[in-house]
């Protein structure tokens, strides 16, 4: 299972990078404008040292809603660095668009999916990973993590390679329910991916391991 992070945030990409567990990043243009990056020529530097930090891929989203602007973009994008794999929405142009950066070898993550059916269509379009939104389904008493089972049971029917990608994560619990449901990879906030370490009996047993440490030094 591949765990990225879900930020534009360079020190949090760093911290995740050094804890040596980190696959990639996953980034959007309201996560870009969070860390106060605007403007298209500061948008492609801060994906360049976004790749400079880590070694795997990096998602970055397309602006364009037709056809000929995604491909136009997402050219420019996937020459930036060979870590970045274009994000395309999931509409119609969008599908189109995965098609030909498929067959023109350019990587993609097929975005905003939140039904079986638009998982389905990214696969068929050749997308590298597509992204199920699960907290946004929560969001609204539907089940996201009930749509992660679904793509998977399909992707297997038929063997698409296409990885999932479990977003819109937003806590520690969604990623273990993600890994046992076998999504390829989740993308997560800092916060979200560091909740895995805790546990009390850890703290409490390794003070009570050093307590006795000293007691015979
Ligand atoms: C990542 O690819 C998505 O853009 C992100 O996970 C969306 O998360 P949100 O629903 O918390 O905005």
């Amino acid at each position: 299972m591949k765990f990225f992070i879900d930020t534009a945030n360079l020190d949090q990409i760093k911290e995740a990078q050094d804890l040596g567990i980190l696959d990639g990043v996953t980034t959007n243009p309201s996560l870009m404008a969070k860390e106060g990056i605007t403007g298209k020529q500061n948008i492609l530097d801060h994906y360049k040292k976004i790749c400079n930090i880590v070694d795997g891929d990096v998602s970055a989203e397309v602006i364009a809603t037709d056809y000929k602007g995604m491909v136009n973009e997402g050219k420019e994008l996937s020459s930036l660095h060979k870590q970045i794999v274009v994000k395309v929405p999931m509409i119609k142009e969008g599908i189109k668009a995965t098609r030909y950066f498929s067959n023109n070898g350019i990587r993609t993550n097929v975005t905003l999916v939140f039904s079986a059916g638009q998982a389905l269509l990214a696969a068929k379009a050749g997308a590298n990973y597509v992204s199920p939104f699960i907290g946004r389904l929560d969001d609204i008493s539907t089940d996201g993590l009930g749509l992660i089972s679904e793509i998977r049971l399909i992707y297997d029917n038929y063997g698409f390679t296409t990885e999932i990608l479990a977003a819109s994560i937003r806590h520690t619990m969604h990623i273990i329910d993600c890994s046992k449901i076998g999504a390829d990879v989740i993308t997560a906030p800092l916060k979200s991916i560091l909740g895995l370490l805790k546990h009390p009996l850890t703290d409490i047993g390794l003070e009570n391991f050093l307590k006795d440490y000293k007691k015979g030094n």
